[in-house]
């Protein structure tokens, strides 16, 4: 993801497009080693609540070795898939950067890994967050477009000053989206996937409301950065999505420019309810300890 408020330039051993050699060699085994216990703990628990598409890309780019995989021999894979490719960069990078890497296909992931008293949170998106929750999903064709797609909306977005609306649209589906199938409800959100406590929160707690995606409620919605969501939207297939958002958003933003946002915890008139959530775990949050 990106970040606001850069106003400086790329980092000193950068370069102008913000990417770094990933230096892989330059690992130590301590860090190979918070990836792999990270790794086994996800790739136990995800089998039945994380997508096809995901546990399918996960395969495909044979994560499975044990330590932090090298971008380079991802890469082989990958843009052969679907001609994404990983970079690396230092950490958050700002929005233009970042949409432009994905507008041509090239997704940024921080090239660091957290330490091993942060196993379960950390505020910035490290390489584990990065290439073990979002590329996997980068092997599927359709969610490949709608990424690149995402990317050129964002572009044009800044141009229009409604990166705040189309940020909405990222958080609940790339990071915290949910996918209805057949056999039930199914994770594909990378900021999910990365996450074990909110692997299991977002799919089986009574608290959160798991809403039926819809464009424009999306993006009327707030999202919280510091602890799991209140909302989780579920769109019915990749494809859906996509075709959601290949119609111009000039419109929807001006539209929204005269609605106002939907509180998070609400269920709004129009929605679809899937799961009407109890709210439990964020009003026990709320409260002061
Ligand atoms: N269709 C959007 C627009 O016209 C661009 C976009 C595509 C945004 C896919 C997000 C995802 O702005
Ligand atoms: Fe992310």
């Amino acid at each position: 993801m990106s970040a606001d408020g850069f106003t400086a330039g790329p980092p000193p051993g950068a370069r102008p497009d913000w990417t770094i050699d990933q230096g892989w060699d330059a690992y130590t085994s301590q860090e190979h080693q918070v990836w792999m216990t990270l790794y086994e703990r996800q790739s136990k628990l995800l089998p039945g609540r994380a997508c096809d598409a995901f546990l399918r890309g996960l395969d495909a780019l044979d994560l499975h070795r044990g330590g932090i995989p090298d971008f380079n021999r991802i890469n082989e894979e990958l843009n052969r898939l679907t001609g994404w490719s990983v970079v690396a960069v230092p950490g958050l990078v700002p929005d233009e950067v970042f949409f432009e890497h994905l507008a041509n296909r090239r997704f940024p992931a921080g090239q660091f890994i957290r330490r091993p008293d942060q196993l379960d949170y950390l505020q910035e998106p490290d390489v584990f967050h990065d290439v073990f929750g979002h590329v996997p999903m980068l092997t599927d064709p359709t969610f490949a477009d709608y990424m690149a797609a995402y990317g050129e909306g964002g572009l044009k977005a800044m141009g229009r000053g409604q990166l705040h609306n189309l940020a909405r649209l990222y958080w609940y589906t790339v990071e915290f989206g949910l996918l209805q199938t057949e056999a039930g409800l199914r994770i594909y959100g990378a900021g999910i996937v990365s996450s074990h406590a909110e692997s299991i929160f977002a799919l089986d707690d009574p608290s959160p409301n798991r809403i039926g995606f819809d464009l424009e409620r999306v993006m009327r919605t707030p999202y919280r950065i510091d602890d799991f969501q209140q909302a989780y939207f579920v769109i019915p297939s990749l494809q859906a999505l996509l075709d959601a958002t290949l119609q111009d958003f000039d419109r929807l933003y001006r539209d929204l420019e005269r609605r106002p946002d939907i509180a998070i915890e609400a269920i709004a008139p129009g929605d679809a309810v899937i799961t009407r959530g109890t709210q439990a775990y964020a009003r026990a949050r709320a409260r002061p300890a």
